[in-house]
């Protein structure tokens, strides 16, 4: 994995004001929108207090993030009407998501996705960890790092930015080595939201952080995501076998359903893919620079997201698995396809892949990885 040294970040004071809670996925005209970065109390859990951040743009746009999971949980911006809400799944209280929603908005660690029969090896020791999806361990396992309380701080800076740290133990879930953790969520006044995710282990690791909010463009899960057009700039995706683990190909997308290169509305080709989307995209890019690597757009709300990244892969998960069970904090059901998620990553089961591009962290080196997303309007 390349090395890159961060800049030591100055911390500076956090302005502990009282926000009011915004109801996601709901219009909410009345909210706060000067530029800058507010604090409150989310509640507690683990016995920790946990804590709900806005980050306001110069452009009024505001996304709020937890502690908890460092959890995007609003992500408000208007429409082609002006009208403002919530393009990301979310709740307006903690206990929404200590009800284990399906890692909403949350910060994934310390394997995204997938490895097979939850086991690895790292020259002659081999490592086993929790198997929580069937035979296979899925985002880092029982308790990953969407479920436990991050450390936060913010900066003295002139575009609102939050820092989260998370110490996982040698040990935790499986993996071994201290891994020292650090995400920056940064909202520009250009409708970016940027996730640095930093770390350093003291022992040989595999390392895979990403962030799984679950867009709908319209900001109404009543509407499903199958009339959004997606573009996805990937030549191949990765096959995978019946419990979604790579098959160890790599398969090129022409003249299947899993070509998004030209951009296609998603529910056009979807009945032919078993189960919906939920497959690894082998992004064209060739190297580790921060690259636009795929748009989604909705006609109807007339706004658009795009995604650029450092990573060589990118999930699209379709919301197959969401089946109305779960509500809304304004009481509507969340159903399948109601949201997708674009979760930007190294490939699933790198650490047991040869041929993947390695997920291994070393000591002495420095994961650095971005991810933008960054939506526009089209009035
Ligand atoms: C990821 C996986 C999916 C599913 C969701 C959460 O995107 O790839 O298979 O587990 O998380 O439901």
């Amino acid at each position: 994995m390349k090395g890159i040294t961060l800049p030591v970040l100055g911390i500076a004071a956090i302005f502990a004001t009282s926000i009011s809670s915004c109801n996601n996925q709901k219009s909410d005209d009345t909210m706060e929108t000067k530029k800058g970065i507010t604090k409150a109390s989310f509640g507690q859990a683990d016995g920790k207090e946990v804590f709900l951040y806005t980050l306001t743009n110069a452009k009024g746009t505001q996304v709020k993030i937890s502690t908890y999971g460092g959890v995007v949980t609003s992500w408000i911006v208007p429409d082609k009407n002006d009208k403002k809400s919530s393009i990301v799944l979310g709740f307006d209280s903690l206990s929404g998501y200590l009800a284990k929603p399906p890692y909403f908005g949350a910060l994934i660690g310390r394997y995204g996705n997938r490895i097979a029969n939850g086991k690895f090896k790292i020259d002659t020791s081999e490592y086993t960890l929790a198997t929580n999806n069937g035979r296979n361990h899925l985002h880092g396992g029982n308790k990953g790092f969407d479920k436990v309380v991050w450390e936060s701080a913010t900066e003295n800076d002139s575009v609102p930015s939050l820092m989260l740290s998370y110490l996982s133990k040698d040990g935790e879930e499986g993996y071994p080595g201290n891994l020292n953790v650090d995400v920056r969520y940064t909202l520009t006044d250009d409708n970016e939201l940027k996730i640095e995710y930093s770390a350093k282990t003291d022992k040989a690791t595999v390392v895979n952080l990403t962030n799984h909010s679950y867009f709908n463009l319209t900001g109404n899960v009543s509407n499903t995501i199958l009339d959004h057009t997606l573009m996805i700039d990937a030549d191949n995706y990765t096959p995978v076998d019946s419990t979604l683990i790579p098959t160890g190909e790599i398969k090129p997308v022409k003249g299947t359903p899993f070509d998004f290169t030209k951009g296609e509305k998603i529910g056009l080709r979807i009945d032919s893919v078993k189960g919906g989307y939920d497959h690894n995209f082998v992004l064209n890019k060739k190297d580790s620079s921060l690259t636009k690597v795929a748009s989604l757009s909705d006609d109807k709300s007339g706004r658009t997201l795009e995604v650029f990244t450092t990573e060589p892969g990118l999930q699209f998960y379709s919301g197959n698995f969401l089946d109305g069970s779960i509500k809304t904090s304004d009481g509507k059901a969340i159903n399948q396809h109601s949201a997708l998620c674009l979760e930007t990553q190294h490939f699933p089961d790198s650490p047991n892949q040869p041929k993947f591009p390695s997920t291994l962290l070393l000591p002495g080196q420095q994961y650095h990885t971005v991810t933008v997303y960054k939506i526009s309007v089209n009035k």
